[in-house]
């Protein structure tokens, strides 16, 4: 039976103004929801409804704050393979990575049911007497949250749970292609008790988004907006939100290098440049763009990686496989067009390219009815590419030589994102002068580009964001605002730097 989802706001059911068909990119055709999607009005009410919701939950104490969200870890714990099979179901993600998304809520939830406890202010010292001084951090009110399907409940919670935690109420616009994933996390989430209107999910369109964004934003309802997706539709979003004097919350595309010194362990470099760039078929923000692999060790390195990337299990998602296939159609015929910037100068080294059929099977994979794509590495790509300037997100992967140090690292920032990177080295001097030259957010040394863990600062710096973090303690910045506050119990005015005691040194003293 197809599920039937609409918008939740307030607790309550929003009529649609039309509608959208999530399917299975596995066996396209097949349903998997039909969404009823809101327009721009309805996201603007949705804020207000927010806004108003907000009020109560920022003087509910932190620390019971924090126990609703530890309900929320135990209740995608207890539903873990539930969840993970309806991503699996709706985007193709391969179960056993699913099953590691969902793992990433709860270790989230995990992380900020503590900070309830904690989410410290500071006491200072004045510079007179009977002064005190003090910080607090305050919930920015509402947040509008609008996130990628690639991730699509991990990623969210990034953005919910510690936008939650902090006191602020949310109105989340998830992916349209993944909202049946969405809409079963929307009600793990309400289903730990959360006041009705703190939490609301809207699906809508990318137009009527924007648009109901930029309505909220005058009406004054957002004060916060966090946004997971394309370099291009951030711009706009950090656009708009500069002009209401707001800076949004941007996690943006990668062109994510992996750099192989001549000193690297090669088969531990391969294994991580077959996950990075393969796993998710290729789809993460974080996926590996381009190796950038010294002139010595280049053509057994491309030996042993295309050898990899051709044994790679392509297949059925539930079962135990590298990739599965691509997120949505309209993804698909996106990464149709990157195939188009393979060059005369460029080699294939991994055979077909475009999308696995009977008369082009991934071994004997022929991937009728899914969205399923082969792999492809592409050896000789030049820094004035395309492929080697800009993202191209799916099953491909660049390879480049450098002779220098200097010349890699310079490599790996010339496509101006800056998201992750990785370098694979022996040597501790290369793996820090690679991480103090590069311009990423994230190095990884003999590890891949993608895979952060859940408590250290995620982001990117460039095309890839602008210098927002997320995760962890850092990402309480984005969610709370600092307030000082002053307190002069000396019982008159203190004039701060005038009314200040002297203490007169003798400078001129020398030692004899
Ligand atoms: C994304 O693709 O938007 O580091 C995020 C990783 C994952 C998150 C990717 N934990 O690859």
């Amino acid at each position: 039976m197809t599920r039937q989802i609409v918008s939740i706001v307030g607790g309550k059911d929003v009529p649609a103004t039309s509608t959208y068909s999530s399917g299975n990119p596995a066996r396209t055709g097949e349903v998997v929801a039909t969404v009823g999607l809101a327009d721009a009005a309805a996201f603007a009410a949705a804020c207000r409804t927010a806004k108003e919701a907000q009020r109560e939950w920022a003087k509910v104490p932190a620390p019971v704050r924090g126990r609703v969200i530890a309900s929320i870890g135990r209740l995608v714990e207890a539903n873990a393979e539930a969840l993970a099979r309806l991503v699996t179901e709706e985007i193709g993600k391969p179960y056993k990575e699913s099953l590691g998304e969902v793992r990433e809520i709860v270790d989230t939830c995990d992380f900020f049911l503590g900070e309830g406890r904690r989410l410290y202010g500071q006491t200072v010292p004045s510079e007179m007497p009977d002064k005190n001084l003090f910080t607090f951090r305050n919930p920015v009110g509402v947040a509008a949250v609008i996130t990628a399907g690639n991730f699509p409940v991990a990623v969210p919670s990034w953005y919910l749970v510690p936008a939650l935690l902090c006191g602020n109420a949310v109105v989340w616009k998830p992916a349209e292609y993944a909202a049946a994933s969405a809409h079963a996390m929307y009600r793990l989430f309400a289903a730990s008790g959360l006041p009705e209107g703190v939490l609301n999910i809207v699906f809508a369109d990318g137009k009527e988004t924007f648009e109901g964004l930029d309505l909220a934003l005058t009406e004054g309802t957002v004060q916060k907006v966090g946004f997971t997706g394309s370099s291009e539709v951030g711009r706009k979003i950090g656009e708009l939100t500069g002009r209401h004097l707001q800076s949004a919350c941007l996690e943006l595309g990668g062109k994510n290098p992996m750099v192989v010194m001549p000193d690297a362990d090669l088969a531990l470099a391969v294994e991580g440049a077959l996950f990075g760039g393969f796993g998710t078929a290729g789809q993460r923000c974080t996926s590996l763009g381009t190796v950038i692999v010294h002139e010595s060790v280049h053509d057994e390195f491309v030996e042993r990686f295309a050898r990899a990337v051709s044994n790679a299990k392509i297949g059925e998602p539930m079962g135990d496989v590298l990739a599965g296939p691509l997120l949505d159609e309209k993804f698909a015929v996106r990464y149709e067009e990157f195939l188009t910037w393979i060059q005369p100068h460029h080699e294939v080294v991994t055979g077909d390219t475009g999308k696995i059929s009977k008369e082009s099977p991934h071994h004997e994979f022929t991937g009728e009815g899914g969205l399923y794509y082969h792999p492809v590495v592409v050896d000789g790509v030049r820094p004035g590419d395309r492929l080697f300037l800009e993202e191209t997100f799916g099953p491909i992967v660049g390879v480049t030589t450098f002779q220098t140090m200097d010349e890699a690292i310079e490599l790996a920032n010339l496509p101006g994102y800056g998201l992750s990177s990785s370098i694979y080295t022996t040597d501790a001097k290369n793996a820090f002068r690679f991480r103090e030259g590069v311009s990423a957010g994230m190095v990884s040394v003999n590890n891949s580009t993608s895979g952060a863990e859940a408590h250290l600062p995620f982001g990117g710096n460039g095309k890839s964001g602008n210098g927002s973090r997320q995760s962890g303690m850092w990402v309480l910045d984005q969610f709370t605002r600092w307030q000082a506050m002053n307190w002069d119990h000396s019982g008159r005015l203190q004039k701060a730097q005038m009314d200040v005691a002297d203490i007169t040194p003798d400078l001129d003293f020398r030692l004899p």
